[in-house]
């Protein structure tokens, strides 16, 4: 019998490994499995935890009809094959704690486990979710020693996609003809540049007047202690949940979207040395460019101050637990 050369189709599912199995996590495990886009390895520091929520998740794939598997673990070796490590693993903050607090621990945490996943996954991309955001990816690039083009933080497509539905629910409009822009570090600084704002091309400065366009964007960047105060206990997670596989889609399919991400600057808006929210373009080797657009003066000026108070964590937390 004459040898039959092998297909060049690849028989093995793309793999994300998803650290942390908490509201986050499993979500996002849910959201990537139920899209088909790849098996999941969902681990946790709890035992018991990821398991069960793998088997329940595992329990639906014949109803929602997809071919993905999820497997939970509490040990880093049931990562390896994975291409994309996703980090959500962290400690929300807790009443009495300061936000510097939770800043050393989650870096202590988010370190761990960078390094653990990269180590035994060396060709990953890494995407840090745990907050405060712009900080945690510096410190697991770092930690890694990972190209910088194969590590970056999800908080502008959250940031973008809240302002997004804000402006939909202002106008009257369907989300899907929006575009935002949201730079800047994921939290209180983030810069959102309304300029750049449009519905179906029309810039949102043609459609709303001035206060209104403020009142949004503070809404936009009080977004997540908005969900916080409702809930209670907990923080947002099925809008980070979608952001975050949004950002893992476009890598796998190798869609390169344009999107704002926290990506290593050096030069860019006049910064070096940091991980900042900018607009970058994304697919299967990670960030393969980085986006510069024009800004004013004053808009430049409010990204600088996000990045400063980012330098500032970056530094408290490499000075106080010695990473
Ligand atoms: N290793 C692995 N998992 C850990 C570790 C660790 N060292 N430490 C904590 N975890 C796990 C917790 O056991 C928990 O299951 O991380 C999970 C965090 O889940 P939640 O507390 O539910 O937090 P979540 O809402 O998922 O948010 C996770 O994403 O958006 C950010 O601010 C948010 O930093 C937070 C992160």
């Amino acid at each position: 019998m004459s040898a039959i050369a092998a297909s060049s189709i690849s028989c093995k599912a793309p793999q994300v490994a998803v650290i942390g199995a908490g509201k986050v996590g499993s979500t996002l495990a849910q959201r990537i499995t139920e899209r088909n886009l790849a098996n999941v390895v969902l681990l946790d520091i709890v035992d018991g935890l990821p398991q069960g929520l793998a088997l329940d998740l595992y329990e639906a794939q014949g109803l929602e009809r997809h071919d993905k598997t999820v497997l939970g673990t509490n040990s880093y070796d049931d990562t390896v094959g994975s291409d994309i490590i996703v980090i959500t693993a962290g400690l929300p903050r807790k009443p009495g704690m300061s936000r510097d607090d939770l800043l050393y621990t989650n870096a202590k945490i988010v370190v761990h486990a960078a390094k653990e996943a990269i180590a035994r996954n060396p060709h990953a991309i890494l995407i840090v979710v745990t907050n405060p955001l712009d900080v945690m990816t510096y410190l697991a690039w770092q930690a890694t020693g990972l190209p910088k083009s194969r590590v970056m933080g999800m908080g502008g497509v959250l940031d973008s996609s809240r302002l997004r539905t804000f402006i939909a629910m202002e106008l009257g409009v369907t989300t899907g003809d929006i575009a935002t822009l949201v730079l800047g570090g994921h939290g209180d600084l983030m810069v959102p540049i309304t300029r750049y704002c449009t519905v179906s091309g029309v810039p949102i400065t043609e459609l709303m007047d001035a206060s209104a366009i403020e009142r949004i964007v503070e809404r936009t960047k009080n977004g997540g202690a908005e969900i916080v105060k409702l809930l209670k206990t907990g923080s947002a997670f099925y809008a980070p949940a979608s952001s975050v596989c949004y950002m893992v889609e476009s890598i796998i399919l190798n869609q390169s979207r344009l999107l704002p991400a926290a990506v290593y600057l050096d030069g860019q808006y006049g910064l070096n040395d940091i991980f900042l929210g900018v607009p970058c373009q994304l697919g299967c080797d990670g960030v393969s460019r980085v986006v510069e657009v024009e800004l004013s003066a004053a808009e430049l000026a409010k990204l600088q101050g996000s990045a400063a108070a980012v330098k500032e964590g970056i530094e408290k937390a490499i000075a106080k637990t010695q990473l």
